[in-house]
């Protein structure tokens, strides 16, 4: 009798506790794996940065040297500005400028007044003539002219990258 209740005993906690053991082991196994991935991920992501391994750290801007279209798209004696280039087409005749469009004060973005035929800083009030040249507010220099040469297609290629004198002009 005593050994029936021995084996009732022994048999239900040998099934308990085989269950329980093996589960513990495998959650603690999991568990272990888990952390170790976890703080060597966390550990590379601090030693090169968020996306930062895999992406070239260079800023993306546009070419300084593009095409402004052909001459007869500019109209004669006009001021086109061109916003997203930050440079003025200025057609006199069958001569060519481009103009930068920021301010030699702090870099504000000046403005072409058909009105008055000048261009105008509305941060300080710097006033520059339709050449470039400073004549008022506290601008201490003309606005920067660019190269501007035509293509093999005709067109009006201008280079921001390089300033020319104020006395340059293109003569197509
Ligand atoms: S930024 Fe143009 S006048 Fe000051």
């Amino acid at each position: 009798m005593g050994s029936k209740e021995e084996n009732k005993c022994c048999k239900s906690e040998k099934e308990g506790g085989i269950w329980f053991t093996l589960s513990r082991r495998n959650f603690l196994t999991l568990a272990g794996w888990g952390l170790f991935f976890a703080s060597v991920g966390a550990y590379l992501g601090e030693l090169f940065g968020y996306k930062g391994f895999f992406y070239p750290k260079v800023l993306f801007e546009p070419s300084p040297k593009f095409a402004a279209g052909e001459p007869k798209n500019f109209l004669p004696d006009s001021v086109t500005t061109l916003k997203s280039r930050k440079v003025f087409v200025v057609r006199d005749g069958d001569s060519f400028k481009a103009i930068s469009v920021v301010c030699q004060h702090l870099g504000c973005a000046v403005e072409f007044s058909k009105e008055k035929n000048i261009f105008e800083c509305p941060c300080h009030g710097s006033k520059y003539y339709r050449n470039g040249v400073n004549f008022a507010g506290p601008a201490p220099r003309p606005l920067d002219h660019f190269q501007m040469v035509i293509d093999d297609n005709g067109r009006l290629v201008i280079d921001t990258s390089i300033k020319v004198p104020l006395e340059t002009e293109l003569i197509v």
